[in-house]
């Protein structure tokens, strides 16, 4: 346990998850060190809920994804594990692929060599044959996909809410512990 993850964000639509899962981390101790790729700012632009500095300032370290330099790029910096949500096609085919040419797609493939959790949460629809590859690929490399599906089975009362239980879940696959709604079992 270091208390420290890495949150990657990418240009697939749902920014939202991004911002749900830097506010569940800002109430925990964990050390956030976050990643926005270019796409993810154009995104930011267009959703307008969320301005890239209002998610900038949810990190505690904030890297530029051209930096390959910087610290989640080498196995040495001890982290309990990677995010990456959304993840865009263009990403998850970079790590299904080993071809880590920015810090988000060097620091996946340091958490797959490292065997520390990686979780994926890749955003589109339809999904094409590649597409659906590449998450057979990082599966069997040791990511955790983690579509974010949304469940309506406990009736959220609201689109933050859907989104904030999901994300809980995705986090709790690094050992990140907040709180979301249990399922207690069907009524009788
Ligand atoms: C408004 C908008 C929505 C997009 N939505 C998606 C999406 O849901 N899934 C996806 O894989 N790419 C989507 N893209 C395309 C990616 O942003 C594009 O492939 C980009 O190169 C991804 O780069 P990155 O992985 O470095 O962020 C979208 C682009 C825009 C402008």
């Amino acid at each position: 346990m270091t208390d420290r993850v890495i949150v990657g964000v990418t240009g697939a639509t749902g920014q939202i998850y991004a911002v749900s899962a830097l506010r569940l981390l800002d109430e925990t101790d964990y050390e956030v060190h976050l990643i926005l790729s270019n796409a993810a700012k154009v995104n930011l632009r267009q959703e307008r809920d969320h301005s890239v500095g209002d998610v900038t300032e949810l990190g505690d370290v904030v890297h530029d994804v051209d930096n390959i330099g910087a610290s989640p790029a080498s196995g040495s910096f001890r982290n309990d594990g990677m995010i990456i949500t959304p993840c865009s096609m263009k990403t998850l085919a970079e790590i299904a692929h080993g071809h880590s040419r920015n810090l988000i797609t060097r620091s996946a493939d340091v958490a797959l060599k490292e065997r520390r959790p990686l979780v994926l949460m890749p955003r589109e629809t339809p999904f094409n044959r590649i597409h659906i590859e590449n998450m057979l690929s990082v599966t069997d490399a040791g990511a955790i996909v983690v579509p974010p599906f949304p469940a309506f089975y406990q009736n959220p009362d609201s689109i933050e809410a859907m989104v904030a239980n999901t994300m809980a879940r995705a986090l709790s696959h690094l050992g990140v512990d907040v709180d979301y709604e249990e399922w207690q079992g069907l009524g009788r």
